[in-house]
């Protein structure tokens, strides 16, 4: 490397540990501020002999690790509660303990990114890329097996017989006088590497981009692929308002959909009525769902006794008198309705099939109080009571 005339540093080196240490003290305490060690593993106790302060770089850390953690709040609670207020889980808007995990990881990115992008711009330099001590037989020695100092030559006290005293009486190994490099030139600046960047850059976002928004959705037959339509919360042109999502015509019934109209009334109408026979079909389909969806708070045969009795409000027996006494129509409406704190079922059982848990209760309720009748039936063979 081509050196100028121009002094640099002044450099020596050391046999040991306490060797550094010492010419550390020494150095400092004579009153240099503008000097450096280098040393091939780190030295306890070296910032103190240095009298070094500590390090700005945490300053940096803390600044934008807090940013992080007041951005990603601010952003929260803006796209939460102002933008699109969703109501989630019945919590409130600003939901703080929902928050917490994206903050916590907002705030540790930016503080390790500024503190990655500190240290190399504020601390080292870059885009400096080289340094004078740089392909030194100093900096060949303090990187193998060598203790080094150097007080650069910008230090207000230098003067070469001084330190070269100084270092005498510190008993150095070798003085080293270290000149300044030529110009500094920064190779990552020149044209063919930032055209050869740039390629590389334009390749292979390029590849990217065709690979994930092309190359795999090219469909061997595009049938029915591309139709109008309009997908949940999409915009829509059609629409003077422009809401893709429509509240429903007045007077209509979605496809599919059987309103039910008696929805919040305590009763039904008399003329509420059980439209499936209790074919042996349809009560293997509500023996099914009733054990899916009601016996959990019911229990097995509709006694209350399942294991949620005290600790939901308790579950009635399904075999007293008044549930006997219930219509079809009745038991219906509560499956679909819900009765106080029972939630209505209506969302999740289909409307056959709230009928057919309708007749599998009635069977529950009858093989509890039989009639003398039944009894009957049975010896005559009309009723199965196996199953
Ligand atoms: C989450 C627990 C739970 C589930 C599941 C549940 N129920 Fe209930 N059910 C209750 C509770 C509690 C009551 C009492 C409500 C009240 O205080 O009026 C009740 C009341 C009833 C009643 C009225 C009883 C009466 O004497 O007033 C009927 C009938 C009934 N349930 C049928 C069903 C059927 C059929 C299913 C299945 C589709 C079902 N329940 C599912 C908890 C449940």
């Amino acid at each position: 490397m081509k050196r100028t005339n121009e002094l640099f540093a002044i450099a020596a080196t050391f046999n040991s540990p306490n060797d550094i240490i010492n010419a550390a003290k020494s150095i400092a305490e004579a009153g240099y501020k503008n000097f450096d060690i280098n040393t091939p593993y780190p030295v306890h106790g070296m910032d103190k002999a240095m009298q070094l302060k500590p390090s700005k770089l945490g300053y940096i850390t803390l600044t934008f690790g807090l940013s992080g953690a007041v951005f990603a709040l601010l952003f929260m609670w803006w796209t939460m509660s102002i933008d699109y207020p969703q109501i989630i889980g019945g919590k409130p808007f600003f939901a703080l303990p929902a928050f917490i995990p994206v903050t916590f990881e907002v705030t540790v990115l930016l503080a390790t990114l500024s503190t990655v992008i500190g240290l190399l711009t504020f601390i080292f330099g870059f885009p400096h890329n080289k340094h004078s001590l740089h392909d030194t037989n100093y900096m060949k020695k303090v990187s193998a097996d060598k203790f080094g100092a150097v007080i650069y030559a910008d230090d207000s006290m230098f003067s070469q017989t001084n330190i070269n005293e100084l270092f005498t009486t510190l008993k150095a190994e070798s003085i080293e006088f270290i000149y300044h490099n030529e110009k500094e030139s920064y190779p990552i600046f020149e044209p063919k590497f930032l055209t050869f960047l740039l390629a590389v850059a334009l390749v292979t976002s390029g590849g990217t981009y065709f690979i994930l928004n092309k190359l795999l959705f090219m469909e061997p037959f595009s049938w029915m692929a591309y139709q109008d339509k309009t997908n949940a919360q999409e915009k829509s042109d059609f629409f003077a308002d422009q809401y893709g999502m429509r509240q429903k015509v007045e007077g209509t019934v979605a496809r599919g959909y059987m309103p039910y109209p008696y929805m919040g009334q305590v009763n039904p109408p008399q003329t509420l009525a059980n439209p499936f026979l209790p074919t042996k079909e349809n009560l293997k389909l509500g023996q099914a769902k009733y054990l899916t969806f009601c016996s959990p708070c019911h229990g097995n045969f509709a006694d209350g006794d399942s294991r949620m009795n005290g600790q939901f409000p308790n579950p009635p027996t399904l075999h007293s008198t008044r549930a006997r006494d219930f219509s079809d129509g009745m038991i219906y409406h509560i499956i679909t309705n819900g009765q106080n704190v029972m939630p209505s079922y209506a969302a999740q059982i289909t409307r056959e099939e709230r009928w057919a848990i309708v007749n599998y209760v009635r069977v529950l309720q009858r093989a509890k109080n039989a009639k003398d009748s039944d009894i009957e039936l049975i010896q005559k063979g009309l009723i199965n009571a196996a199953n």
